[in-house]
């Protein structure tokens, strides 16, 4: 298939894009900055510029490349620091998958391409009420915190804009594999505390693995929604200190929930002490995924055993083992 990779330029995309050409598959890899169009054409795409939150130039790169297929990568989160303002941080990001997607889809509705996928999210979603782990058929949360009403709106528009138009929306977990991972300063540096009783649940999903479940949900036929997360949902007081470990920090620090609501804000607590994680059930058995790190456990040290030993630090295997997979 002809591919269109909306943001092949990201964490995301740099990974997917030469899966899809291993498997013979021809891509058009989208950028935003001008300084990455060699950085795609390097991975082996045809690089094309645009704004996607620009209509008439998507439609243009759309209708002039003539994919087969469009996947959706596209975010604005390189530069996340603050979680407090949770909604004003994730505002570009949140425009990029609405009005984002709207224009992918009309301009796929115009070209004929037959596939679309596109980037959700599956953490902090589900509703924070009985099991820790949750499937796609699971209620999402009714009333998430203030601070992420806009964003948690927002992937709920992408999941069923994607979905109604006949495509797939995947829900990955937390990304991490790339050296310069969001969580990889903050745990170094002890700025990443456990909250309260850290019973928060998270879902991580390595980018190697997420890119293989894409590429499979590129080949699928059919709609849905799927979750992309590895087997193994973890407490925050489980996985949090194993990081620490492997990254050669010291043990992170234990703050209570009303010092952490101070400093940090509600979106901070909440998915330390009550969000679920999900299960990967459906896109094993649907998609035919599996996984090269099938636990956080194992791929935390395989993405950061480099970084430590460039900095001089000593990587430590974790060994326990936590909750699994429905
Ligand atoms: N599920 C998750 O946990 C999750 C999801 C997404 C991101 N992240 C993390 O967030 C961090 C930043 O992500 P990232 O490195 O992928 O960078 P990013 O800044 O989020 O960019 C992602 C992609 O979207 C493109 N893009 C941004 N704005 C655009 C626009 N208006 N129109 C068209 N394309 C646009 C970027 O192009 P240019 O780079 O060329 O500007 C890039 O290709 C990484 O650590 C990543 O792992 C995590």
């Amino acid at each position: 298939m002809r591919i269109f990779v909306a943001g092949a330029s990201g964490a995301i995309g740099i990974r997917l894009v030469p899966q899809l050409i291993d498997r013979g598959h021809e891509v058009i890899g989208t950028h935003r900055s001008p300084r990455n169009a060699e950085r795609v054409r390097a991975l082996g795409a045809e690089p094309i510029e645009i704004d996607l939150l620009d209509p008439g130039v998507v439609r243009k790169a759309v209708l002039g490349t003539e994919p087969d297929a469009i996947v959706h990568q596209a975010t604005a989160l390189a530069d996340l620091r603050d979680f407090k303002h949770f909604d004003r941080s994730f505002a570009q990001t949140n425009r990029l998958r609405t009005e984002g997607t709207d224009a992918l889809l009309a301009a796929a509705r115009e070209a004929g391409v037959r596939r679309f996928v596109a980037q959700s999210y599956a953490s902090v979603r589900y509703a924070r009420e009985g099991g820790p782990i949750k499937s796609e058929d699971d209620p999402l949360d009714p009333t998430p915190v203030p601070a992420m009403r806009e964003t948690i709106a927002a992937m709920r528009y992408l999941d069923e804009a994607v979905t109604a138009a006949g495509g797939i929306a995947l829900r990955y977990g937390g990304f991490y594999g790339a050296q310069n991972d969001g969580l990889v300063e903050p745990v170094r540096k002890r700025q990443f505390p456990i909250v309260g009783d850290g019973a928060g649940v998270s879902s991580f999903i390595h980018l190697d693995d997420a890119a293989a479940a894409t590429v499979l949900a590129l080949e699928h036929d059919g709609r849905g929604i799927y979750n992309v997360v590895d087997d193994e949902p973890a407490p925050v007081r489980e996985w949090l200190p194993v990081l620490a470990e492997v990254l050669g920090a010291k043990p992170p620090r234990r703050v209570p929930r009303w010092l952490a609501r101070l400093f940090a804000g509600e979106a901070v607590v909440m998915m330390g002490t009550e969000s679920r994680g999900a299960s990967n059930a459906k896109a094993k058995r649907e998609l035919g995924w599996t996984l090269r790190y099938p636990s956080w456990r194992q791929g935390f040290v395989a993405a950061y055993t480099a970084t430590n030993r460039s900095a001089g630090r000593n990587a430590h295997p974790p060994s326990r083992t936590s909750l699994s997979q429905a």
